[in-house]
């Protein structure tokens, strides 16, 4: 069953269930070894999923639980190899949304969930987005309106020495620094397999193509003179029709609104969505992250 989070929409089953787990992958045409988050009510349940749990990890989930933040731990013996693509670590998260939250308390036990959209293609932040992409596939959908955070989860890695950080998320780089007392590690080179961490991902199907600021107005009078152009920009500008859409100059507004502006323009059936790229800050590293993948050039 598909169901809201607070940062994108989950496709749910059981985690002990491994008829469960396939269906999700045969549903999102994703390949075997790309390991699912388990999500669970609460820190409550965290051994029953991970074993050696490092501090810092109770002391991110105590800042940060329920709430955008995915941990990745060292799995128990209990937990299904379909799960975690046969790695001995285990992606965990407690999602804050009432919704989910109700849910996780209802069942009991632990919700493999990855995002429900096809392998690669944007998530989804409307129940309505999830219908039109899995309708032929999921049993049921909560609806639970849209989701607050609209990008996927932070995913900080504490299974080995140095923590580190997977997926630059809404919870920002600075904040689990703070917690930790520790800078983070980015250096992805040699971490377990995230497909989110593929170069091409979160990517609608028109082509997309990032700009700077400074060279958005031109490129876009150029090519709309000869091909069917979309904007995606941080201002709105009320004169420039439907394809053109601000989203926000603030991070947080914006990260909410970019994936159903990014399907509401591939559904225009365009040539070219041209973005213009946010500054190189910290707190636009998320955004910027998803942008990256989403023109296929991370
Ligand atoms: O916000 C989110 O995290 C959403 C909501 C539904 O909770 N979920 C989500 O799941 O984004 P998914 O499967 O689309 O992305 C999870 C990412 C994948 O890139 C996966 O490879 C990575 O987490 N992951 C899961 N378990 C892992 C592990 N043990 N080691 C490394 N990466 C892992
Ligand atoms: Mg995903």
């Amino acid at each position: 069953m598909a169901f809201p989070t607070e940062t994108v929409y989950g496709l749910g089953g059981d985690a002990r269930e491994r008829a469960a787990i396939d269906r999700i992958f045969i549903a999102k045409g994703r390949p075997a070894d790309h390991p699912l988050i388990v999500h669970i009510a609460s820190a409550a349940l965290l051994e029953d999923w991970a074993t050696d749990i490092p501090n810092a990890a109770l002391r991110l989930a105590d800042a940060f639980w329920p709430g955008p933040l995915t941990m990745i731990l060292r799995r128990n013996a209990k937990v299904l190899d379909a799960v975690t693509g046969g790695q001995d670590t285990i992606g965990l998260r407690v999602p804050s949304h009432p919704v989910a939250q109700a849910l996780l308390r209802a069942f009991g036990d632990g919700i493999a969930a990855p995002s429900a959209n096809r392998f690669g293609h944007v998530s989804p932040t409307t129940a309505a987005h999830v219908l039109a992409e899995l309708s032929d596939s999921v049993d049921l959908i909560l609806d639970g309106g849209a989701c607050e955070v609209g990008i996927e989860s932070t995913i900080v890695d504490l299974s080995s020495r140095h923590p580190r950080i997977l997926r630059p998320g809404h919870l920002g780089r600075d904040a689990v620094e703070t917690v930790l007392g520790v800078g983070l590690d980015d250096d992805v080179g040699d971490a377990p397999r995230v497909s989110g961490a593929l170069a091409s991902h979160y990517a609608p199907r028109t082509p997309v193509r990032l700009l700077e600021t400074s060279s958005l107005e031109r490129l876009w009078r150029e090519e709309s003179k000869v091909r069917r152009i979309g904007v995606i920009a941080l201002e709105t500008r009320d004169d420039r029709g439907v394809d053109w859409r601000g989203l926000s100059a603030d991070p947080t507004a914006y990260a909410k609104a970019l994936y159903a502006q990014l399907r509401a323009l591939d559904e225009r059936k365009l040539d070219l969505i041209l973005i213009e790229l946010p500054p190189p800050t910290r707190v636009w590293e998320a955004v910027r992250d998803r942008l990256t993948r989403a023109a296929g050039r991370g």
